[in-house]
């Protein structure tokens, strides 16, 4: 028992002392103090639309009070499976691929429903985020914002894809691989793309014109290290505030 203690105790010191664990840990910190939250992007954007007629989807809630019950909107509707919060308040207890399916059917709502502001936040791996992101277009009004949470891992680890990996020197952090999603939305001469700097990345997509458009691909193959030496270009990132005078302009 003492040796197991003991054992357990080298292990966390040399944690501690790795570079990896120290430098991803100094990272997590930084974004840990940005003053800028989803929730304040998301009501700036729902401001640009009639108080009463506009409609709001939140995809992946978890607990309603961090983020969806501080979103000023009349109409709004939430989507989550209820993997990691058992109550689940929410209207839709679906994956977002069923909930798309069902509205698509009539089944859910009416199928020709437009959200003005759409948040993606469900299961953060590039190849669902970005179904979701195709999926939200499809029911986005023309003037209508997409809003991606986690778009900015800071290190490799905060980007793995297995979110259990509990040595993970990001810890219990988890942006996944949502950042090669934006990615391909950012690539896309269809869309137009940039990334708040600030609560691990909160990407906006628009069908309407307002950010500057990538013209090359320079990470065909999505691979970290490169992303992360071109962290501006890769995610259009800005500060909220030339955000707002960006939109506020338009
Ligand atoms: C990061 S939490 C959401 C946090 C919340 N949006 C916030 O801002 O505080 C992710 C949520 O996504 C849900 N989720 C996981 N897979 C999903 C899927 N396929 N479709 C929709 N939601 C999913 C989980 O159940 C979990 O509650």
């Amino acid at each position: 028992m003492l040796n197991k203690i003991r054992k357990q105790s080298l292990l966390g010191k040399q944690l501690l002392e790795d570079k990896f664990f120290l430098s991803a840990k100094k990272l997590t910190d930084i974004e840990d103090k940005k003053e800028i939250f989803r929730f304040d992007v998301i009501n700036y954007l729902l401001k640009r639309f009639d108080e009463n007629k506009s409609k709001y989807l939140e995809i992946g809630v978890r607990n309603p009070s961090d983020n969806f019950n501080k979103i000023n909107c009349k109409n709004k509707y939430s989507v989550d499976p209820g993997l990691e919060y058992e109550i689940n308040p929410v209207d839709f207890k679906l994956s977002s691929d069923d909930f798309f399916s069902q509205l698509r059917q009539n089944k859910i709502l009416d199928a020709t429903i437009k959200f003005d502001v759409v948040f993606i936040d469900g299961l953060h791996l590039a190849d669902q985020v970005y179904r979701d992101i195709i999926n939200s277009l499809e029911f986005l009004s023309e003037e209508g914002f997409i809003v991606v949470h986690d778009c900015n891992p800071p290190t490799e680890y905060h980007a793995r894809e297995n979110h259990s990996f509990n040595l993970s020197p990001a810890l219990n952090n988890w942006n996944g691989s949502v950042w090669k999603a934006f990615y391909k939305c950012i690539l896309s001469a269809e869309l137009s793309c940039c990334c708040i700097d600030s609560d691990w990345g909160i990407g906006v997509i628009s069908k309407k014109k307002y950010f500057n458009h990538l013209n090359e691909n320079f990470n065909p193959f999505f691979e970290f290290t490169i992303f992360e030496q071109n962290r501006e270009k890769s995610l259009n990132l800005i500060t909220f505030e030339i955000f707002k005078n960006t939109l506020d302009k338009k």
